[in-house]
């Protein structure tokens, strides 16, 4: 099966104050997704951005939003987000007792619909709902914080979540979120991941372009 190699840099790990130039360098640099990390302060101890950054963002880059909400009663903000311009939106199934409608929901207003659970979440969870699902994001670190530490056991849930999509003849994306760099990319990759967040790794390099192409070719060499 070939499967295209996406970078997401995190906008969570951008500087806020050249906005504008950071989005227009990834976008160069050849990012293929922005990654937005919406948080409420509840579901996670951090607080960061809703519809009015999301909005800035789509006039300032052409990359699609990929936007991770760590909120509970994330439908609340279905309908701001996508009107914001949000490409995909992804839930935690820990918010979402009705993930079924919420995903439905999702796709009728005419975005991507993603689901997500912590690390320490049975797959299980996403099972029910894998075909109907337009991506699966895997947590490799507890969210709520950019730069933390790959979970090493994410490996092996990328890899039974890789299953659970075929069982399910999912054609959905499988994206892996957190403590991306040159060392737990590949392992990813090979694990079955196709799309990688990365916030740390793109925004604190010397040169972040340079960075984003390291981290493809890691995965395009074990292609
Ligand atoms: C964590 C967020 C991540 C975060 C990743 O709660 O969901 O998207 O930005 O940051 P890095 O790549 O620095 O681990
Ligand atoms: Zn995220």
């Amino acid at each position: 099966m070939s499967r295209t190699i996406r970078i997401a840099p995190s906008l969570l790990s951008v500087d806020f104050g050249k906005l504008a130039e950071e989005l227009a360098m990834i976008e160069e640099g050849g990012a293929d997704w922005l990654h937005v990390d919406v948080m409420d302060g509840v579901f996670v101890p951090n607080l960061t951005f809703g519809a009015k950054v999301i909005e800035t963002c789509r006039k300032l880059t052409n990359l699609p939003l990929d936007c991770h909400l760590m909120v509970v009663d994330p439908e609340k903000y279905f309908d701001a987000f996508v009107k914001a311009g949000a490409a995909t939106i992804t839930i935690h199934v820990e918010t979402a007792p009705h993930l079924h409608r919420q995903v439905m929901r999702i796709k009728e207003l005419g975005a991507q619909a993603g689901v997500t659970l912590n690390p320490s979440t049975s797959l299980e969870m996403v099972r029910e709902v894998a075909s109907d699902i337009d991506l699966l994001l895997i947590m490799s670190v507890n969210p709520g914080f950019g730069a933390q530490k790959f979970i090493p056991a994410s490996v092996q849930r990328i890899t039974r979540a890789r299953a659970i999509l075929e069982e399910a003849r999912s054609s959905a994306v499988l994206e892996v979120d957190g403590g991306i760099a040159r060392q737990t990319i590949a392992a990813c990759w090979r694990a079955g991941a196709d799309t990688f967040v990365a916030g740390n790794a793109v925004f604190s390099a010397k040169d972040p372009q340079a960075e984003i192409r390291a981290l493809r070719a890691l995965c395009a060499e074990q292609a």
